[in-house]
């Protein structure tokens, strides 16, 4: 019998759960789940005889899948496909799928909270600022990104972007400013709001070149990935400027250094959340049970990243 394992150190909402169930009962599949595993090895062994994996940020290493017999399918209930191992998968012929946008919502509305919460001191009292008038930059205009400069503009800031991969009409046909580098962007914006994917092109390039251009103040937000930013250029930023800071759903290594020597300068959420809430749990879920299916059923493998 085909089996498909729901593998999730963070688990998904219920509702989410109870809506892969029913896909892969009504499919006629087996169903299996393996939440919040304490380690790897638990992970490793129960891929070891199913047919299909949904997962999250879990690991799917060149272990997993190799363990992975009778593994044809991972299908990744989010964007970023970082923690899988494409290039075992792909020896193996396993197809790899990402469910892009399910939940760049609930990533987006994370983005505009934190920037609220920023602004406004934690809510402690304290006078903070207004976002209204505030220039907002959007690096990288994918799902996430169009999604954060949506709600911004409700705040009524003023938004550019840059993406070296979407057409400068897509950008200009939402209202935004299109401009033309990395560089320009980070010169211009007082804000800049990380949407890019973690990969060979983006691992530590938000370097000094760019945080260094922010205009005073310089607020940082991240809800894509640590990885994607130079830490040695983030703490010299700390240092060299008082205006300067760093609010992220992943906390960098260098969290504990910075907490201590600039406080008030940081917030960083105890365990990466952006994607979760029910919303955003029952959407990228149910997107990947449905493209299993679809994939094992019909062959479609719409959305595959390993090609
Ligand atoms: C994504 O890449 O889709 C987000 O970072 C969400 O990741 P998560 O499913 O582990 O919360």
């Amino acid at each position: 019998m085909t089996t498909v394992l729901v593998a999730t150190v963070k688990p998904f909402a219920p509702q989410a759960v109870e809506g892969i169930k029913k896909i892969v009962d009504e499919a006629g599949y087996e169903f299996r789940l393996l939440e919040a595993y304490a380690d790897q090895s638990e992970f490793v062994a129960a891929a070891a005889d199913v047919d299909a994996l949904i997962i999250r940020s879990d690991k799917a290493t060149r272990e997993v899948i190799q363990a992975a017999n009778n593994l044809k399918v991972i299908a990744r209930a989010g964007a970023g496909y970082d923690n899988i191992d494409l290039e075992a998968a792909s020896e193996k012929g396993v197809v790899v799928m990402n469910t892009p946008g399910q939940n760049a919502n609930a990533v987006a509305e994370l983005a505009m909270g934190m920037i609220v919460y920023f602004a406004r001191k934690s809510f402690s009292g304290k006078a903070g600022t207004e976002l209204k008038d505030k220039k907002l930059g959007i690096h990288a205009y994918g799902n996430v990104g169009k999604r954060v400069a949506a709600i911004a503009k409700g705040f009524g800031m003023e938004i550019c972007a840059y993406d070296p991969f979407i057409p400068d009409e897509v950008i200009q046909n939402d209202g935004l400013v299109c401009l033309k580098s990395a560089e320009e962007l980070y010169s211009t914006c007082n804000y800049i709001s990380l949407n890019l994917p973690a990969n060979e092109h983006t691992v530590n390039s938000i370097n000094e070149n760019l945080l260094s251009r922010m205009p005073v103040p310089a607020v940082l937000v991240n809800t894509a990935r640590k990885e994607i930013i130079d830490e040695e250029a983030l703490l010299k930023l700390f240092e060299d400027r008082g205006d300067f800071a760093y609010i992220s759903d992943v906390a960098p290594d260098c969290k504990d250094v910075i907490e201590q020597k600039y406080p008030g300068r940081t917030f960083f959420t105890p365990k990466k959340m952006g994607a979760q809430t029910e919303e955003a749990n029952i959407n990228a879920g149910i997107a990947a049970a449905r493209q299993i299916r679809d994939f094992l059923e019909k062959g479609d493998t719409t959305f595959q990243v390993n090609k």
